[in-house]
Order: C-alpha cells, then structure tokens, then sequence
C-alpha cells in the first residue's frame, strides 16, 4: 500500500532558526515516503543551511528569491504555490509567523503562501521569550483562527541554554500532521470510527494481573489509517507502551469491564467499531485488596469469571462491526464462528503462527471473511497497510 504522502506535493518552507537542521530531516523523511518536496528558504535559513543541503536530499527545486531567473520555480512561484497539496513551514521565526499573520508577501515563502489554497502547518521555533510575547501571541492565534496547523512547539531546553516553550516539534509529528491535512477530507471525513486496542488486564491482588501479549500496534495502526483517511477516530486502549498517536483520541482502560463501558459510550454516535484488543475472556472473581502473600501452600488456586463479550453486545444505529480472531489452529473455522456469533461485518482471521504474524511484531498476516461468505487472503504487510485492507471493507460497508 502506497503511504499517504506518496505522489503528494508539499512545500517546505524553511526559515532562519538554529531549528533549521530539523527540517532536512524532516525533508528527508518526507521523500523517503514518496512525497515530491518543493523548499523555500527564506534569507535567515540560508544564513544556517545552504540550498543545496536540501537540493541533495529532495532532488527537487529549492527557491530563495522570488526574482533569482536562474530558478524556472523563483520566476513562476504562484505554480509552485498552485500545486502544493500542502504547505509545511518548519521552523517558524517570529518575523515569518508574523508576516503571514498580516499578510506580507515581501518573500518567496511569504508569497507561496498567499498565493496558495493549501492547508498550512506552521511549527514555530524561537525564544521562549519571542514565543511568548504578547505580538507573537496575537499572531500565531490569528494563523489558528484562519484554520492553520500551529505544531508545538514543545517545551524544553533552548539553544541558548534557557528552558522554556519554543523548541520546534520533532520532524515525526509534523510528518503526521501533514498526513492530517493531506485526508481531510478523505473517504472517511465525517466518519467516527472507534478502534479497541490493546490486552486487558485482570487484576488478582493490587500487584498482580491476568494479561496477554497484545501490544496495541494493531488497533492504533488501525486508527492511523482511519484518521489518514478524514475520519474522527478514537481508540480505547488496554494497557500499551506506545505513545498516542497524533490527531487520534485515546480512551485508556485497564479491564474488559471498562473496556465495555468505554466502547459502549464511543459506540453511541459512532459509524464503525473495530476490535483489535486482546479482550480477557475470565476475571478473577474477586481482587484481593492486599498483595498476597506466598504463605505455606504450594499452589495458588483462582475462581474465574466470564468477561462480557464487548463486541457482540455492542450495538448502534447502523453500526459496522468488525473482529479480529487470532487463531493458532483451525483459523478459517474458528474466524467463522466467531463472525456468525458475534453478529459481525466482517472479521481479520489472524494466523498468529505465522512468522511477522500476530503479537508485538509491526507485520501481520490475515484473512478477511465477510458475512457474505467472501474470503480475501492478504500477504504479510504492515500493520498500517492491514489496517487499510480493512478500512476499504469498512468504508464500502458505511456505502452500502
Ligand atoms: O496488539 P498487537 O500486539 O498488535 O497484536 C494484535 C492482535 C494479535 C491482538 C490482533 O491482531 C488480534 O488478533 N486481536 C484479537 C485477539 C483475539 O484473540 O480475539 P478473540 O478471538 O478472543 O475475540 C474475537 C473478537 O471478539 C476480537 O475482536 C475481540 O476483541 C472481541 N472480544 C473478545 C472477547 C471479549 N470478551 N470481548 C470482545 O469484544
């Protein structure tokens, strides 16, 4: 699957801050996913970084001047601003943020900018000082009001030794947001999608739980994939060490039974529901309150309870129901019972024997069955990319 910046064209506006060295990262990143970047250096950025550090990574037009008749893109910027899917100026100085707050075209990235229609993402980077004030204030609200992107910038430590707000956001995030603006309005747009992701966790004593291997990656590349593609998204997330995803809400959960009661109220107003957790099917009866204590038995016996089944409960006005069933044996027959019982749409049999399949990995490898007895097998891909099969089932489903 292609990613969602492949073939797009973005401007990357580059202007005078210490940040500057972010940004061929961030240039960098965005051609590696297939992204034609046009760059625009204002004359601060040249100060720090020469057109050609940034000609060598793009392999496209870098323009400084407006009126430089070497530059075919300097002579006819309004094409370059015309043609831009989206802008990306990273880093932001004060004196630009300003300038396009008011409207200045007195440069090549000033002009670019109003001259085109393309959303704009503004990731400022200065003195927490600058970045403070009351003038840089007013200016970057006035950006927001006028529906551009302000990532960041990230509280920290400043080149000039001070800590304060004003350091750029990390060239990953901006790449995200840019994945935003691109599926704005997308297959999805107006869609709420709600994704569970994520083991579960029973609590035995306040130190001990039930849990599986489930690591999350599934369920947010699921979320991804559907926020990349215009959609509100939502994940309710067991427990997971990865970080939220941009641009995606998350619901944090620790049990099955939390889980229901999150799912159930995100599922009120929601189109599709996906289930990607690893849901606990036994609790504990009870807790213990206490940590327990080894004691002289040798052996531990537990009462078990069944858990509700989230997904077959859940219901809403017209709601797509999606599973998941990671199977070690009879996967075809086990995904479909699973899919007949739990009144589902659609259901990714999940061959967790496969190598690069199932738990922890950042591949899987699954079949998608259908009420209708359709079976799509789908190669080993990334999770994103499973994550998009699907989305192109759910989407035809909400069409229907
Ligand atoms: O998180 P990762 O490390 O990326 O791993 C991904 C995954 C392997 C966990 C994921 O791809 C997956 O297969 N999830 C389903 C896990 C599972 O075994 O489900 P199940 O067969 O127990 O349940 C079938 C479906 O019912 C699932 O959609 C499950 O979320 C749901 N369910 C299950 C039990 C329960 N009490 N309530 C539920 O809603």
């Amino acid at each position: 699957m292609p990613s969602p910046l492949e073939g797009r064209r973005i401007v990357l506006g580059v202007t005078g801050s210490i940040a500057c060295f972010k940004a061929v990262d961030l240039a960098s990143k965005l051609t590696q996913a297939g992204a034609a970047v046009d760059v625009v250096l204002t004359r601060g950025a040249t100060n720090f970084l020469t057109p050609l550090t940034f000609g060598s990574i793009t392999h496209g037009p870098v323009v400084t001047d407006v009126y430089d008749p070497q530059s075919e893109l300097s002579m006819d910027h309004i094409a370059m601003a015309e043609r831009a899917d989206v802008i990306v100026i990273a880093p932001a100085a004060a004196n630009t943020i300003a300038k396009l707050a008011w409207g200045f075209a007195d440069d090549a990235l000033t002009t670019t900018v109003l001259a085109s229609q393309a959303p704009v993402i503004v990731a400022p980077a200065m003195d927490a000082n600058m970045y403070e004030h009351a003038a840089t204030q007013e200016n970057v609200e006035k950006l927001r009001e006028r529906g551009v992107v302000i990532a960041g910038p990230a509280q920290g430590r400043m080149a000039s030794g001070l800590v304060g707000r004003g350091r750029m956001v990390e060239p990953a995030e901006i790449i995200e947001l840019t994945k935003i603006a691109l599926g704005k309005n997308g297959a999805m747009a107006g869609r709420k999608i709600v994704v569970s992701a994520g083991g579960t966790e029973e609590p035995l004593d306040p130190v001990r739980v039930i849990a599986n291997r489930s690591s999350g990656k599934m369920g947010f590349a699921i979320a991804e994939a559907a926020r990349d593609r215009g959609a509100s998204a939502v994940i309710v997330s067991a427990p997971t060490a990865l970080p939220d995803p941009v641009g995606v809400r998350v619901v944090k959960v620790g049990t099955a039974l939390q889980m229901r009661d999150a799912v159930f109220a995100e599922c009120r107003d929601a189109d599709a529901l996906v289930m990607a957790a690893a849901v606990a099917d036994w609790r504990p009866v009870t807790a213990a309150v206490q940590k327990m204590k080894k004691g002289e038995s040798d052996t531990w016996t537990i009462e078990l309870t069944k858990n509700p089944d989230i997904l077959a409960e859940a219901s809403g006005d017209q709601l797509v129901k999606v599973g998941f069933a990671a199977e070690s044996e009879d996967l075809l027959e086990n995904a479909q019972a699973k899919l007949i019982d739990k009144g589902l749409h659609l259901i990714a049999a999940n061959d967790i024997t496969s190598p690069g399949s199932g738990f922890a990995v950042d591949t899987n490898k699954v079949v998608l069955l259908d009420r209708e007895g359709g079976v799509e097998e789908l190669p080993l891909m990334s999770k994103y990319d499973v994550g998009c099969r699907l989305l192109d089932r759910v989407e035809r489903l909400l069409g229907r």
